[in-house]
C-alpha cells in the first residue's frame, strides 16, 4: 500500500505543477513577449492594473486560507465531541460577507472602467502629431498601410519613439487579433468591421507582435516586429521606403534572380512601391489578388500577398518566424511548408504546382531569387542605364517569353492570369486608336498599368527592365501567334 503511495495520478499533478512553475518563467519582464516589461503608457497602465487586482487577490487569498487553516485546527472534531449546535441564518454574518466582495469589486472595478474608457476614446489630443496607420491582417501575416506617408509594408512595423500611433484594424479573411505585448493591449482585427487602437513607445528598440486570435493552421507563427526610433530615424525610413532599389548588376545572380522573380513570383508580391502612385496602385492590386482568389479559391493563381518592397532591410522572413538570411530565405523559397505550414503562397502559386508541392526551380534558380530579394534595399537614387544584354543581335524571343510571361499568360487562349496570347496580333490593333497592333503590344509590356483589359486583374508588373531590343523581339514573336 505504501509502495504505491505515489500512484501513476500523483505523479502526473507533480508533474504538471512542476510544468507550471516552469511556464511562469515566460513571465518574466525580459521575455519579448512579457507584458510586464513594458515600454509604452498603454501597456504600463493595463500591467499596473493587473498588479493592482493581483494584489487584491492575494490579500483574499491569504486571509481566507488563514481563516481556513484556522478554524480546520482549532476546532476540528477530538475524541468525545458531541454534534455542534445547529444554527441558521445569521443576519449579521450574511450582510458582512455580502458587502465586503462588493466593497472588493469596487476597488477592481473603478480602475478597470476608468481604464478601459480612455483607452477606448481613441488618442488623446495632447500626446503629439497622431500617425495613422491600418494594419491587416492575413492568414497568416500582417500586412501595415502607412496613409500618411504612402508607406506599405509587410511584417515589420515602423514607428517613431513619443508619437502616438493610431491603428485601424481590418482583416481581409478570418478573425485575427492585433497585439504587441510591450506596447499595447490586443485587439481583434475583424472582416468587415473596422477596430481600432492606439499605442505610444516610450523606449526605441525591437519589440514583438503576435496574432492572439486562434485563426488556422499557422497562428502561431503569425507574428511581426515593431521598430520603434527616434522621430529623425523614423523620418529617414519613410524617404528610404520612397527611394527606389538600384537595379542588379547585368549577369549576376541578382539580375538572373529579378527575371525569375518577376516571371514566378511579382503576379502576387509587389516588391517596388516607392514610387508616387504606388501605394494606391499596390492597395488596389492587393484587392484585385484577393478578389481572384475569393472567386475561385482552388484554381486562381493570384492572393493577396506580403508588399516585398526593400525585403532586404527586414530582420526576418515568413512573419517574423525566422531570421532573414540567404540559407533560410532558399528554404522558405523551395518549401515554405518546412518554416510554415499552410501558406497560401505555396497551395495557389503555380511554381509549386508540383507533385510534392516544391518549387519548380532549380537549386540555383532559387538561390538567385533569395539573393535578389535580399538585394532589395533603398538605392543611390540615380537611374541606371540597362544595356540591352544579348549584343550578337540574336535574342530567342520564345525563350525569353517561357522564362518571363508564361506564368500568367498561354500561348493559345487560355487563361492563366492574363490573357491567352493566341491570334493577338488580330486584337491588339483595335485596342487604343492611333496605336498599331505592334505599338499596342509594345506599350503593354512596358507599361501594363495602362493597359489592363478589363476583366483581368491589375498584377502584371512593367517590363521595361528587359531591355529595348528584347521586347520589340517579344513583340515581333507575339505577332507570330495564331
Ligand atoms: Cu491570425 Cu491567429
Amino acid at each position: 500500500m505504501k509502495k504505491n503511495f505515489i500512484n501513476k495520478k500523483s505523479k502526473l499533478s507533480l508533474l504538471f505543477i512542476v510544468f507550471s512553475i516552469f511556464t511562469i518563467f515566460g513571465c518574466t519582464p525580459e521575455n519579448n513577449q512579457s507584458t510586464f516589461g513594458t515600454a509604452g503608457p498603454i501597456a504600463s497602465s493595463q500591467a499596473d492594473l493587473f498588479i493592482l487586482i493581483f494584489a487584491i487577490a492575494v490579500v483574499v487569498f491569504i486571509a481566507v486560507e488563514a481563516a481556513l487553516i484556522y478554524i480546520s485546527i482549532k476546532f476540528r472534531r477530538r475524541e468525545g465531541d458531541k454534534l455542534p449546535y445547529q444554527t441558521h441564518g445569521n443576519k449579521k454574518l450574511e450582510i458582512t460577507w455580502t458587502i465586503i466582495p462588493a466593497v472588493i469589486l469596487i476597488f477592481v472595478a473603478v480602475p478597470t472602467l476608468v481604464g478601459i474608457w480612455s483607452q477606448q476614446n481613441g488618442v488623446p489630443d495632447d500626446k503629439g502629431q497622431v500617425l495613422n496607420i491600418e494594419a491587416v491582417g492575413h492568414q497568416w501575416w500582417f500586412e501595415f498601410r502607412y496613409s500618411d506617408y504612402e508607406v506599405i509594408t509587410s511584417n515589420e512595423l515602423h514607428i517613431p519613439k513619443g508619437r502616438p500611433v493610431s491603428f485601424k484594424l481590418s482583416s481581409q479573411d478570418v478573425i485575427h487579433s492585433f497585439w504587441v505585448p510591450k506596447l499595447a493591449g490586443k485587439v481583434d482585427m475583424v472582416p468587415l468591421n473596422d477596430n481600432y487602437i492606439w499605442m505610444i513607445a516610450d523606449e526605441v528598440g525591437e519589440f514583438y507582435g503576435q496574432c492572439a486570435e486562434f485563426c488556422g493552421t499557422s497562428h502561431a507563427h503569425m507574428r511581426f516586429r515593431v521598430f520603434v526610433h527616434e522621430e529623425e530615424d523614423f523620418l529617414a525610413w519613410v524617404d528610404q521606403m520612397h527611394t527606389p532599389a538600384d537595379p542588379p548588376m547585368p549577369n549576376t545572380p541578382e539580375s538572373r534572380g529579378q527575371m525569375l522573380f518577376a516571371a514566378n513570383c511579382s503576379m502576387c508580391h509587389t516588391n517596388n512601391s516607392t514610387t508616387p502612385g504606388s501605394y494606391i496602385m499596390e492597395i488596389n492590386t492587393q484587392d484585385a489578388r484577393w478578389n481572384n482568389w475569393v472567386d475561385d479559391t482552388e484554381n486562381s493563381a493570384l492572393v493577396s500577398a506580403p508588399n516585398l518592397t526593400h525585403f532586404g532591410t527586414h530582420t526576418t522572413l515568413g512573419s517574423g518566424i525566422k531570421e532573414l538570411n540567404h540559407e533560410n530565405l532558399v528554404e522558405w523559397i523551395a518549401d515554405p511548408s518546412t518554416i510554415k505550414q499552410g501558406t497560401r503562397m505555396q497551395k495557389q502559386a503555380m511554381v509549386y504546382n508540383t507533385r510534392d508541392g516544391k518549387a519548380n526551380l532549380t537549386d540555383s534558380e532559387i538561390s538567385d531569387i533569395a539573393y535578389y530579394l535580399l538585394s532589395l534595399k533603398p538605392g543611390s537614387g540615380a537611374e541606371m542605364v540597362i544595356d540591352d544584354i544579348p549584343s550578337d543581335g540574336l535574342i530567342d524571343a520564345e525563350a525569353v517569353f517561357a522564362t518571363n510571361c508564361a506564368a500568367c499568360h498561354s500561348l493559345g487562349n487560355d487563361v492563366i492570369v492574363g490573357p491567352g496570347m493566341g491570334g493577338i496580333k488580330d486584337r491588339a490593333g483595335d485596342r487604343v486608336s492611333g496605336l498599331s497592333a505592334y505599338e499596342y503590344i509594345y506599350e503593354s509590356i512596358v507599361e501594363p498599368q495602362a493597359y489592363i483589359v478589363e476583366g483581368y486583374p491589375p498584377v502584371m508588373p512593367a517590363w521595361a527592365s528587359l531591355g529595348d531590343e528584347t521586347v520589340n523581339a517579344l513583340v515581333e514573336y507575339l505577332l507570330t501567334l495564331e
